[in-house]
C-alpha cells in the first residue's frame, strides 16, 4: 500500500517561543546573564501592568534549561524549534556603538547547535518584542525611525554574521500590529503608550526596519548562507456577519487594517487604500527609496493565527478594527466556536482555511504558520498544590487536542484543495503571556512555574503524530 503524504517533504513542524516568554529564570539568573533590561522588564517593574503582577526575569527559566527543553520537543516528535532572540541579551543597551554581550552571543550559539544536534531546524525571530530599554530612552524606540532603523539593522547584521553559517530561517519581526497597536494605541502592552498618533508612526518604522535588514542579509550574505527571511505577520480570519455588502466590505476593511497595513507595502509596495483613505496625513509615507528596499523583502508569508472574528459594518471608534464592530456572534444567534480563557480567542478552523486561501491569492507567497494555539478555559485557576495532584486535567488537554484537530485538518485542506504552498507550523508552550502574566496556559507542554519541571500534555503527542503521518520523510 502507498501511502499518500498531504504535505510537502521539507514541512518543518514544532513549537514556537519568544525570548522574554520563557527565558527568565528569576533576578539572579538574568543579571548574571548581562542581558539588560528591556521595555518588558520596565512594564513588569509598573504595579498593574501584569494581571498577576508576574515578571519577563522570572518565566520558564529556558536561559538554564534549554537542553531539557530541546531534548523534550525532540521526544514528542518535533523538527523543528522556533525562537527569539533577544535583543538586549546581544546588544544590553541595543544601540550601534554599544558593546556586545558575550554570554549572549555564547547563549544563542549553545541553543543553536543543541536544536542541530537533535535534528531540528532552528526557525529565528529577530525581534519578538523586547526592545532595549535604553534605546527607548534615548529616543523613543520605534517613534524615530531613522535612528531605531540604524540600529535594528546594525543588531541584525551581528546575528546573520554570528548565527547565519547554522541558521537557514529568519523572520525580522514577529507581529509588528501588536508593538504598533497594543504598545502605543491600547497601551496594554510595553511600553504603554495611549495614541492615535504613534501605532502609524511605529508600524511605519518596523516595516522600514524589516526591509533594511531583510536587503542586508539578501543582498550580502544569502548567497553565501543559503538562508531565507521573512516577516511573521498576525492575522486572524474576518468572516462578514451576513452576505450584505456593507458587511462585505466592512469584512475586507478590518482585514486591511490588521493584514494589510503591514503586508500589502511589503509585498503589494503599498499601504492599502481604505487606510490611506481614513488616517490622511497620520499615516507615514514611504519615500522611493523605501519603496525601492521594499520591494522583495520578505521572501514568503510567515502568519500567526489563532481565531476568526465576525464583522459588521455598524460603525465603532475603533480605528485599529477599521471602525467596524468585531464580534463572534452569526445572525441566527449562535456563535461561531467554543470559548477559551481569553476573550478574543475562539475555535473556528474553517475560518483558519480561509484565512490561508485568502493571503496565498492576495500576496502570492508560500506560507509559514509560525504560530496557532488555545489556551483551555480556567486551565490554571487551580493552585499549584491541586495542580500537583489534579495534573492530569492539564494533561489531559482535550480541548487543545480538539482544537489542533480542527486546525490541522484545515490546513490539510487548504493545501489539498485549495492549493496553497504551506510550510510549516508551530504550536506553543505554556509561557508569560505578557499582559496577562502566567494565567493563560496556551503551552503543549505544562510548566509548574515555581519548580520549572516541564510535562508534555496528551497535545504535544498527537500534534506531532499528525505531521508524522502527513510529512514524507
Ligand atoms: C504572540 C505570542 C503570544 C500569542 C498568544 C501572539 O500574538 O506572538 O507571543 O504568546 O499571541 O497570546
Amino acid at each position: 500500500m502507498t501511502i499518500t503524504h498531504t504535505l510537502p517533504k521539507g514541512f518543518l513542524y514544532g513549537f514556537a517561543t519568544a525570548s522574554a516568554q520563557i527565558e527568565g529564570g528569576g533576578e539572579e539568573s538574568e543579571k548574571e546573564s548581562g542581558r539588560g533590561d528591556s521595555i518588558w522588564d520596565a512594564f513588569c517593574d509598573q504595579q498593574g501592568k501584569i494581571r498577576d503582577g508576574s515578571h519577563v526575569k522570572k518565566t520558564c527559566n529556558h536561559l538554564e534549561m534549554f537542553k531539557e527543553d530541546i531534548a523534550l520537543m525532540r521526544s514528542v516528535g518535533a523538527n523543528a524549534y522556533r525562537f527569539s532572540l533577544s535583543w538586549p541579551r546581544i546588544v544590553p543597551l541595543g544601540g550601534k556603538d554599544d558593546p556586545v554581550n558575550q554570554k549572549g552571543i555564547d547563549f544563542y550559539n549553545n541553543v543553536i547547535d543543541e536544536c542541530l544536534k537533535n535534528g531540528l531546524t532552528p526557525f529565528i525571530t529577530l525581534y519578538h518584542w523586547d526592545l532595549p530599554l535604553e534605546l527607548f530612552k534615548r529616543y523613543g524606540g520605534w517613534l524615530d525611525k531613522d535612528k531605531i532603523v540604524e540600529d535594528y539593522t546594525n543588531y541584525a547584521e551581528l546575528c546573520f554574521r554570528a548565527f547565519g553559517d547554522r541558521v537557514k530561517h529568519w523572520l525580522t519581526f514577529n507581529e509588528p500590529w501588536c508593538t504598533a497597536v497594543l504598545g502605543h494605541g491600547f497601551g496594554q502592552f510595553a511600553p504603554g503608550h495611549k495614541s492615535n498618533t504613534e501605532p502609524w508612526i511605529v508600524g511605519h518604522s518596523q516595516i522600514v526596519a524589516h526591509a533594511t535588514a531583510a536587503k542586508l542579509y539578501i543582498n550580502k550574505y544569502k548567497s553565501e548562507q543559503g538562508g531565507t527571511i521573512g516577516i511573521t505577520l498576525n492575522g486572524d480570519w474576518t468572516e462578514p456577519f451576513d452576505d450584505s455588502p456593507e458587511n462585505i466590505e466592512a469584512a475586507q476593511r478590518k482585514m486591511d487594517f490588521a493584514v494589510g497595513w503591514f503586508a500589502d507595502p511589503i509585498y503589494l509596495g503599498h499601504y492599502p487604500e481604505s487606510m490611506v483613505k481614513a488616517l490622511g496625513d497620520r499615516l507615514p509615507k514611504f519615500t522611493e527609496s523605501d519603496l525601492k528596499l521594499l520591494k522583495g523583502s520578505s521572501e514568503f508569508y510567515g502568519c500567526n493565527t489563532y481565531t476568526t472574528n465576525t464583522i459588521k459594518a455598524t460603525r465603532t471608534d475603533d480605528e485599529f478594527a477599521g471602525y467596524t464592530t468585531m464580534d463572534f456572534d452569526r445572525p441566527d444567534g449562535s456563535l461561531i466556536g467554543p470559548e477559551s480563557q481569553l476573550g478574543w480567542l475562539r475555535d473556528v478552523p474553517w475560518g483558519f482555511r480561509k484565512l490561508l486561501v485568502y493571503l496565498y491569492q492576495r500576496y502570492k507567497m508560500p506560507i509559514y504558520m509560525t504560530e496557532s494555539g488555545w489556551a483551555i478555559k480556567d486551565e490554571s485557576s487551580l493552585t499549584v498544590e491541586e495542580a500537583s495532584t489534579l495534573l492530569k486535567i492539564y494533561l489531559d488537554d482535550q480541548g487543545r487536542i480538539q482544537y489542533y484537530k480542527g486546525y490541522l485538518q484545515a490546513l490539510k485542506e487548504a493545501v489539498e484543495i485549495d492549493g496553497v504552498d504551506v510550510r510549516s507550523y508551530f504550536g506553543f508552550l505554556d509561557n508569560f503571556e505578557w499582559a496577562s502574566g502566567l494565567i493563560p496556559r496556551f503551552g503543549s507542554v505544562y510548566v509548574d512555574y515555581e519548580t520549572f519541571e516541564r510535562t508534555p500534555k496528551d497535545s504535544a503527542r498527537s500534534l506531532m503524530k499528525f505531521f508524522k503521518q502527513n510529512v514524507p520523510n
